[in-house]
């Protein structure tokens, strides 16, 4: 599907976002190790969370609607066939985990992009358990019983880490990761809230062996990831008036409203409240005086991975020469983002020169419409999409259809916003 998205001259309006595609994967997998019925409601309805439920049906989990009905710690039944993570990198990574420390052997597949993803960096933790875990294809699982390990994280990455702490719950003695940066932490929190023997301190993320898990009864937050898009678009065309409902505000996943803070956005919280042990507050961004460029690098790049396509769009719009550096992760997303924003921002204008792990861009500039390639990733068809709001006439978008991955309806709340 090809897109056509005009440049807007104000945005206004209230929405709600999808449910929070990270705390969606850990409720299904979670939920379904717990004793007895978990209520999820508020489920993110996108492609990756269905990936992730088909594969906990196919693991003999019974899931209607919101409710899922767990099999215990060690009720997974083993799959008749290979199990389809479909674009979802964290369906494979989370799975790939907990399935290690399976009695049986699973096999995980993907599409072409997730075929392309690196698995190295969990099947490695996992053969130190004493998991048997290889790739490709990723196959995992049939020796038991794992032991322990305090494994030192070189990579930033949430979807590593809660590939060891799951394999974790099976594991003699104590499993620790230590993190080189805090990532998003929904797996340690939900696994306290379960009733798991979970610590942690600074870095250090503790699990120990569980054998029985409390079952969840949650409404998932907005996914502030999908959020970003909004925050971006009605803060770079003036006189804005969009009032996002119920967003999940986890410190570990709002870097991104931290750093357009420190650029001359003014983005309001309100009504502040806990849903499911997570923060959640409604968001309204106000009047914007864009002063500066952004300089990121280090800590925040892992902090705010899945902004920085559209944090990019807004470094368009900065004065100055912003510099986004350390990101050589957004190569192995589901495409290659440095690259694919790099090309559709240069074809509506934008100065932006890409490097090896990440991009200069110099601004203000004004934006055209252009034909640009999403590459059939959700998160850069969407950055795209706030590229086009900002921009002059008109743009096409192609295989947009991909932010279903994530963003089911997210042209229909585009088009009642403008
Ligand atoms: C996620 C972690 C991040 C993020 C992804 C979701 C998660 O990936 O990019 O969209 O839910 O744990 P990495 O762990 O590869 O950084």
């Amino acid at each position: 599907m090809i897109a056509t998205v005009r440049g807007a001259h104000r945005l206004s309006g209230e929405i709600r976002l999808p449910g929070d595609k990270s705390i969606s994967h850990r409720a299904l997998i979670l939920g379904s190790l717990a004793t007895g019925r978990s209520r999820l409601r508020g489920l993110s309805k996108g492609g990756d969370v269905q990936s992730t439920a088909s594969c906990m049906r196919a693991l003999g989990v019974e899931l209607d609607g919101s409710v899922l009905v767990g099999r215990g710690v060690d009720g997974l039944r083993a799959p008749a066939g290979p199990l389809d993570c479909g674009n979802s990198g964290t369906t494979m990574r989370l799975l790939a985990g907990l399935l290690a420390a399976q009695r049986f052997e699973s096999e995980l597949t993907g599409d072409e992009s997730l075929s392309r993803r690196p698995m190295d960096r969990v099947v490695e933790p996992l053969g130190r358990m004493g998991a048997h875990a290889s790739f490709p294809p990723l196959r995992v699982g049939g020796t038991r019983p794992l032991r322990g390990i305090e494994f030192e994280m070189q990579l930033a990455s949430a979807q590593v880490k809660s590939a060891v702490l799951l394999a974790g719950l099976y594991a003699e003695g104590v499993t620790a990761v230590v993190e080189p940066v805090k990532t998003r932490d929904h797996t340690e929190l939900m696994l306290a809230a379960m009733g798991a023997d979970v610590g942690v301190e600074d870095l250090k993320v503790e699990v120990r062996r569980t054998a029985a898990l409390e079952p969840l009864d949650l409404d998932i937050p907005g996914d502030f990831s999908s959020a970003a898009f909004w925050i971006a678009a009605s803060g770079l065309i003036a006189s804005s008036r969009v009032r996002l409902i119920g967003v999940g505000v986890n410190p570990t996943r709002t870097a991104f409203a931290d750093f357009l803070a420190s650029v001359g956005f003014q983005i309001r919280r309100s009504d502040p409240r806990f849903e499911g042990g997570e923060p959640v507050a409604d968001l309204e961004v106000g009047d914007v005086l864009l002063h500066r460029p952004l300089q990121v690098h280090g800590s925040a790049v892992a902090q705010m991975i899945d902004e920085l396509p559209v944090l990019a769009v807004v470094a368009t719009q900065l004065p100055g020469t912003s510099v986004i550096a350390g990101a050589s992760e957004l190569r192995v997303k589901e495409s290659d983002r440095l690259a694919a924003m790099a090309e559709g921002l240069a074809a509506m204008g934008a100065d932006i020169t890409v490097h090896e792990d990440g991009w200069i861009i110099k601004g203000p500039r004004d934006l055209e419409g252009a034909r640009v390639r999403s590459l059939g990733d959700h998160r850069v068809a969407m950055a795209l999409a706030v590229a086009a709001l900002v921009a002059d006439g008109t743009t096409e978008i192609e295989d947009a259809e991909c932010v279903e991955i994530s963003y089911p309806g997210f042209f229909d709340q585009l088009e009642y916003l403008c």
